[in-house]
């Protein structure tokens, strides 16, 4: 029997759902979509926000779920059944998964610090002063610094033993129970938070900032891109998170269905995150007497400076701080395991390694990683680095290149789409394939071109060019030189790699779908969808 035959599942689709909330829901929802409403001018952003859910983050998740659903693999394993050539493209999403994960788990190491830090609001007076000089003691002088932070490193460290741990466990013993526990656990802390701060002396304020459109901003390019970026990031479409979860699902699974409910939660979490943080802003706004846009800095600073200071002047501060940054925390971690695992499913996949042995070997090489670079004076700056690089320069690229190789080039969308119906109750249609194709690429590719300018007209950040040149492109080219070397690299010869016509890969009883609706069992289809009918008419025979 192959390796392939005989993948992990989750053991229901309820484990599955929240295991996909919980990858979903993170510091994305809690850390960054408030800033990037705020900068985007608050009310301004819910509308493109909504648009970009509809028309590329709901589109792009179906596809993820049907990749890794129909092709039963880790994402370079996916694309290799689907075509020879096409290796590096999950390889790349694996390179990018691999710098989020190194950076994402110092995020959570500085939210479970300020957990504590909450107790008696260590931070003091000045949260701006604190948090730059004297927790991250942050010098951006030097290229790399090897002064270690001890409190960080150490908390990063133990971040970094619960994630091997959590993966080595296995996907329905980890990821599956720790998701059951964590995200209800989540769900209760978070609506404390959001419930208190909306009961706050000036709140409404913030309200209003958050939900007055501003029909003016709407003409800005750079708010419809960030919106899209949000919605990316947050729904973890792209890197090859979802597709890796959607292939430990069960055979006959409703994919589409199961898609709706996490896009929905993921952006429920979002918007009430977004009302939580805006009505603390309004109270802090008018204990200063100044405007609701005056009153934070934005970007990382949102959620530790400007929310630390919002802890100092509220009643019952402590509590307040206890359960925010514990829900950072823990929303950070689910995220967290999530994209480690699409790099543990992938070397697992292609060296044939036990779960156990792959987790722990990339949780040492990794954490070693993520050490050195983050939780050093230098690492705010390297981490600021990455993590624009990675988003806005790597996760837009795969996604478009994964669009143009697999429908552009390999003409394939209307497989996923025929495998999405086949087993789904909500049926995807034209709209689907002109939102995935059309509407995204153009979006996407708009995206990239303006991203790009700005890169090259100036070092990102006011960084310097060596620093932007080795953490920026750096980071990139390693990806693009890693998705190349791994590509070459053979196969185990007890996994069926070969993809259509023909493949016996993932065709175990259970896998092979036969059409339920015989509608749908289109013979004019046979062209477009030559894979899917073949497959499916094997059983029918
Ligand atoms: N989707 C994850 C987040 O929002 C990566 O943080």
């Amino acid at each position: 029997m192959s390796q392939n035959q005989q993948r992990e599942t989750f053991s229901s689709r309820w484990v599955f759902i929240l295991a996909a909330i919980g990858s979903a829901v993170g510091l994305g929802n809690i850390w960054r979509f408030p800033y990037v409403a705020y900068d985007n001018g608050g009310g301004a952003f819910l509308i493109p926000y909504l648009i970009a859910l509809l028309t590329a983050g709901i589109p792009l998740l179906f596809l993820d779920y049907a990749l890794g659903h129909r092709y039963r693999g880790s994402a370079p394993l996916v694309y290799r059944r689907i075509k020879r050539w096409a290796e590096p493209v999950g390889w790349f999403q694996v390179g990018v998964s691999f710098f989020i994960t190194v950076y994402y788990a110092a995020i959570i190491a500085w939210a479970a610090l300020y957990t504590v830090k909450s107790f008696n609001l260590a931070w003091g007076d000045d949260p701006a002063t604190y948090f730059g000089e004297s927790f991250l003691k942050a010098d951006n002088s030097a290229n790399f610094s090897f002064d270690f932070v001890p409190a960080i490193s150490l908390t990063l460290a133990i971040v970094w033993i619960a994630a091997v741990i959590v993966l080595a466990m296995g996907v329905d013993a980890g990821i599956g129970r720790v998701s059951k526990l964590f995200m209800p656990l989540l769900t209760v802390l978070f609506l404390i938070v959001v419930i208190r701060s909306v009961f706050l002396e000036g709140a409404a304020a913030g309200l209003d900032a958050f939900f007055t459109p501003n029909w003016e901003a709407l003409k800005n390019p750079t708010v419809w891109i960030s919106a899209y970026g949000q919605i990316f990031f947050s729904l973890s479409v792209c890197f090859g998170i979802m597709l890796t979860y959607a292939s430990y699902l069960k055979p006959r699974t409703n994919l589409s269905g199961t898609g709706l409910v996490t896009a929905f939660a993921n952006s429920s979490f979002e918007v009430l995150a977004g009302i939580g943080v805006f009505a603390a802003l309004g109270f802090m706004a008018t204990q200063q007497g100044v405007g609701v846009d005056e009153v934070a800095t934005s970007g990382i600073g949102l959620a530790f400076v400007a929310f630390p200071a919002i802890i100092n002047q509220m009643p019952m501060g402590a509590i307040f701080g206890v359960l925010f940054f514990g829900s950072l925390t823990i929303a950070g971690f689910t995220s967290l395991f999530s994209l480690f695992e699409v790099v543990v499913s992938a070397i697992k996949d292609k060296l044939n390694l036990p779960r156990k042995t792959t987790a722990i070997g990339l949780g040492v090489i990794m954490a070693a990683i993520s050490l050195l670079t983050f939780s050093t004076t230098s690492g705010l700056m390297h981490l600021d680095i990455v993590d624009k690089f990675t988003n806005n320069v790597g996760i837009v690229f795969i996604a478009l290149v994964a669009i143009v190789v697999l429908d552009w080039v390999l003409r394939r969308i209307d497989e996923f789409s025929l495998h999405l119906n086949m087993v789904s109750s909500f049926h995807v249609g034209v709209w689907w394939r002109i939102c995935v194709v059309n509407i995204t690429s153009l979006v996407l590719g708009f995206t990239l071109f303006q991203e790009l300018l700005k890169l090259f007209d100036e070092p990102y950040g006011g960084y310097a060019p060596a620093q932007v040149g080795w953490f920026g492109w750096g980071t990139i080219a390693i990806i693009v030189l890693f998705s190349l070397i791994m590509s070459l690299v053979s196969w185990p010869e007890n996994l069926p790699v070969d993809g259509p016509p023909g493949s016996d890969f993932g065709v175990d009883p259970d896998h092979t779908l036969t059409p339920e609706r015989p509608s749908q069992y289109d013979p004019s289809r046979r062209r477009v969808a030559g894979f899917a009918i073949e497959q499916y008419s094997r059983k029918e025979r």
